[in-house]
């Protein structure tokens, strides 16, 4: 379906057109002053230039020609050639039903089902999920919902580091700790590995990293074992295998908790079998250097400001590296799903690696040229001192305790409410808790830093996840109370001016879908989320649902307000959150 101001911009186009003009001067935006009116087209000023006449003239003469429409209760050329545009009452409600009609609720579908790979969440084994990973989490999974919901194939990958330096530290650590163990016998071929955990994995890491900072010999020899785990050593691949299978299990666990779900587990380690083939083509097409003793690629421009390093494909000791890694990913996704996109969604600070990786899988073709490689990078998540978010002893938080963290908070504030059973305060704190974290991140354009505020976060006023979860439960409350959950009901007519604002809101939601995908920023899906909501509550406050007795009225009303429903609810379905059905 096409989105409201789409449809006016057909509208307004055909009428420039009529008049002699060019149809690229119809373009219609929603008015910033809807007292006024509620739509606009500024076109008149640039076919004024072109055709050196008023644009006033321009303006009046298309006028002349849109007002014979009777969608138009009102169109008016404000000085010095602005047409003002107001739609009838009949022509909204109608614009409505269609929307409602619609089994994508009027958010517009990409033409083409493309295909985008989204690579988010990009956790690394062993290590613990830290809040640095939060970010990647929640903005990547929001991104994979939206692109979906707007009618993509999309592929989501959580790219596990899983073939690091951090492994060749644990398996290094547990060898010392454990030299009798089978695996680390150099005879060892095949045969069990004793079981590990995901505390001692957190345990182990933290230790075997700060010993090697301290220990040159420890130091060494983590780097040995990771050479000979991605050599292929058997002893050190099946307690590799035994780490993957603990740590997975464990941000499964964690990811579960956050509503965030992906379509491939694929990690750094499976990239490892392109890696011959992607330095073939490197050579083969003259891309690849010696430099300093390593294996690089070059990917500066004449016209970069600052430096660019070549990228480093191989390093002196022969082993690869995280761009290594990437390209060969690359590889594997061009060959495996063609997509049209790879959207990277990590810290922006990683940005200088993915303009290389990117230079060079474009220089090398490892994608069409026409496969858009795209770095969706994310700012910090800061304490109210303006740094990255800590624990009160100042160590990294970790993402379960976080979690933990605002759950609680969340059960504090909601202990009074006499809405909330006994038996549903635990599942409604945790909704809420992850509403307000989820949704005080993604109001942010995620390549902003934000101040975490769970106060703030978790008020019933403002733009937060607790107000609009608040705001569903409101009008499951007038849905419960006159029956009509399953009811299928239209709205045939409007009666007041806060309905009016309400339909509207609705009406632009499909062009604020638009943009959210052309910017790839699912702040847009939490304004738009917050702007219903208030519309709603400004309508709520206004009519008098339940006691209203004129019965069409109060039907309309009814249907208004689960339709509503319906279109926050996949708001927050995009934005993964779970609603409550009391709070
Ligand atoms: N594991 C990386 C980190 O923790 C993020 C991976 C991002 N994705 C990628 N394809 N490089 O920084």
């Amino acid at each position: 379906m096409k989105t409201i101001t789409q449809i006016l911009t057909e509208i307004v186009s055909d009428a420039f057109e009529k008049c002699g003009y060019d149809r690229s001067f119809g373009t219609v935006f929603v008015s910033d002053r809807m007292d006024l009116c509620q739509f606009q087209c500024n076109g008149s000023f640039a076919a004024a230039k072109q055709f050196k006449k008023a644009p006033f003239i321009i303006a009046e003469e298309v006028k002349n020609i849109i007002t014979e429409n009777p969608a138009f209760l009102k169109v008016e050329v404000a000085k010095p050639g602005f047409i003002n545009m107001t739609m009838t009452d009949e022509y909204l409600v109608s614009l409505l039903g269609d929307i409602a009609d619609d089994e994508h609720l009027g958010i517009p579908q990409a033409e083409n089902k493309e295909t985008i790979v989204i690579d988010y969440g990009g956790p690394n084994v062993a290590k613990p999920l830290h809040i640095g990973h939060l970010r990647s989490a929640i903005i990547g999974e929001s991104l994979k919902r939206l692109a979906r919901e707007c009618g993509y194939n999309v592929i989501s990958d959580v790219h596990l580091g899983d073939w690091g330096l951090q492994i060749g530290l644990v398996i290094a650590e547990l060898e010392e700790r454990n030299p009798e163990w089978e695996c680390f016998k150099p005879e060892f071929t095949e045969g069990k590995v004793p079981e590990l955990s995901a505390d001692m994995l957190n345990e182990i890491y933290p230790f075997a990293s700060q010993k090697s900072k301290t220990d040159e010999a420890f130091k060494v020899k983590a780097h040995q074992f990771t050479a000979d785990l991605q050599n292929g050593r058997p002893g050190y691949i099946a307690v590799w295998k035994e780490i993957l299978r603990v740590s997975i299990n464990d941000l499964k666990g964690n990811y579960e908790k956050l509503g965030v779900d992906f379509d491939l587990w694929y990690g750094e380690s499976d990239a490892d079998k392109y890696i011959d083939e992607l330095v073939q083509i490197l050579t083969d097409k003259n891309l690849l250097h010696e430099s300093e003793g390593a294996m690089v690629v070059d990917v500066a421009l004449e016209s970069d400001k600052a430096p660019m390093p070549p990228v480093i494909i191989k390093k002196s000791d022969n082993s690869s590296i995280y761009a290594t890694t990437d390209l060969a990913t690359i590889i594997q996704r061009n060959r495996d799903f063609s997509p049209k996109k790879i959207w990277y969604v990590v810290d922006k600070r990683q940005e200088l690696h993915f303009t290389q990786v990117f230079r060079c899988a474009k220089k090398a073709e490892l994608v069409p040229a026409d496969t858009e490689l795209e770095l969706l990078g994310f700012g910090t998540m800061n304490g109210s001192d303006g740094k990255p978010y800590k624990t009160r002893d100042g160590g990294v938080m970790k993402l379960a305790d976080l979690i933990e963290t605002v759950t609680e908070a969340a059960a504090e504030k909601l202990r009074t409410s006499e809405f909330v059973s006994e038996e549903n305060h635990t599942e409604t704190a945790k909704r809420v808790g992850i509403a307000a974290v989820k949704f005080g991140d993604l109001i942010n354009h995620r390549s902003k830093d934000y101040i975490f505020d769970i106060d703030k976060f978790l008020s019933f006023e403002g733009k937060t996840g607790t107000y609009l979860l608040y705001t569903i439960t409101r009008i499951n409350s007038i849905i419960r109370k006159t029956n009509t959950e399953n009811a299928d009901m239209k709205v045939n007519s409007l009666h007041t001016d806060a309905e009016r604002e309400l339909i509207l809101a609705i009406l632009l939601t499909g062009d604020v879908f638009r943009r959210a995908i052309e910017e790839k920023a699912p702040n847009y899906i939490c304004d738009n989320a917050y702007k219903l909501a208030v519309s709603f509550s400004k309508f709520y406050h206004d009519n008098h649902i339940l006691g209203e007795t004129d019965e069409a009225k109060k039907n309309d009303w009814l249907a208004l307000i689960l339709f509503t429903r319906k279109l926050i609810l996949r708001h927050l379905d995009i934005l993964a959150i779970e609603p409550v059905e009391n709070m």
